[in-house]
């Protein structure tokens, strides 16, 4: 090969060796997707209802049609849900198919599954979903300048509550953790003196059974301000700025006021559950519960 061939061959590798690393940065940079979004982005709608033999067609028909626009459908639950939306015609078909999903359907504690989420800062529990005796990793102590007591939190949840009591106390706000991780035997005596005191209806209203409760995941944190009872935590200043703040540190009021028919809870004005910032936001901007959260866009994925 004479000197003129050689420089042409040389030119022609180096352009491809350009093209193939343009290609490469090109296609990295438009998979790439940070953790949290993969994780959380709105689900693809499920398929249209051509496939369908006609008696499903009819029965989609009754839903409107509804598993075009959103998937978490499960056709497994299609008589579940026109019989809640027969019971209930106001609510939206969004609102039918999530509650039914959350299980609202059916009556509490009678159709309960394991938590698949251990040791995520998603896990969810309620009244349809145990945690069994789990006991969540990393739990460690909160600064007692942040705690009543000897408290204990899942480190993430940790650190972001110590960073938000230290923020509010720089602008003179006293966010206190009272009560935080409890173990299932904990709960087990717990719960046994509130039904010894005001029976298991009621008890039901407002403590969860052993194994059921948020605060066995270690996320949890119930606050007061140091002065007034927990229970009155609404009345006071400090309320106010974790109505305005706590998702900033990625915490939800678990329990709010008017959604008690979804969580299963009366409300609790002093119950933060660490949800982490992406979904907390969601949360405060859309005013839904974190159940509903959970259906919608954390069920089902690895
Ligand atoms: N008070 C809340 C619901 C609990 O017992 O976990
Ligand atoms: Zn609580």
């Amino acid at each position: 090969m004479n000197k003129k061939k050689r420089k042409v061959k040389k030119g022609w590798m180096v352009l491809l060796i350009f093209i193939l690393l343009l290609g490469g940065v090109l296609w990295i940079s438009t998979n790439r997707k940070g953790p949290e979004e993969t994780k959380f982005e709105e689900k693809v709608p499920n398929e249209s209802n051509e496939s369908f033999d006609n008696e499903t067609k009819q029965k989609l028909e009754k839903l409107d049609n509804i598993q075009e626009k959103i998937n978490y459908f499960h056709m497994d639950y299609i008589d579940r849900y026109i019989s809640y939306h027969e019971k209930n015609p106001n609510l939206s078909m969004e609102d039918v198919i999530t509650r039914v999903n959350i299980g609202l359907d059916q009556d509490y504690y009678t159709h309960t599954k394991e938590s698949p989420y251990l040791n995520q800062v998603y896990i969810l529990s309620n009244k349809y979903i145990t945690l069994s005796d789990y006991v969540p990793e990393n739990l460690e102590k909160v600064s007692s300048s942040c705690s009543t007591g000897t408290r204990y939190l899942v480190r993430e949840a940790r650190l972001a509550f110590e960073e938000m009591c230290a923020d509010a106390k720089k602008e003179g706000y006293t966010i206190n953790a009272m009560s935080t991780y409890r173990s299932y035997e904990y709960q087990v005596g717990l719960y046994q003196r509130y039904v010894d005191q005001d029976g298991v209806e009621k008890a039901d209203t407002y403590s969860a059974r052993p194994g059921f409760s948020e605060h066995q995941t270690g996320l949890v944190a119930d606050v007061d301000n140091r002065k007034t009872a927990y229970t009155s935590f609404d009345t006071t200043k400090e309320y106010t700025w974790m109505q305005n703040n706590a998702y900033k540190y990625g915490f939800i009021l678990r329990y709010p006021k008017g959604k008690e028919d979804i969580t299963g809870y009366t409300y609790e004005s002093w119950h933060y559950r660490y949800v982490g910032k992406e979904i907390a936001s969601y949360i405060q901007e859309n005013h839904i519960t974190f159940d509903e959260y959970y259906v919608r866009f954390i069920e089902g994925k690895k």
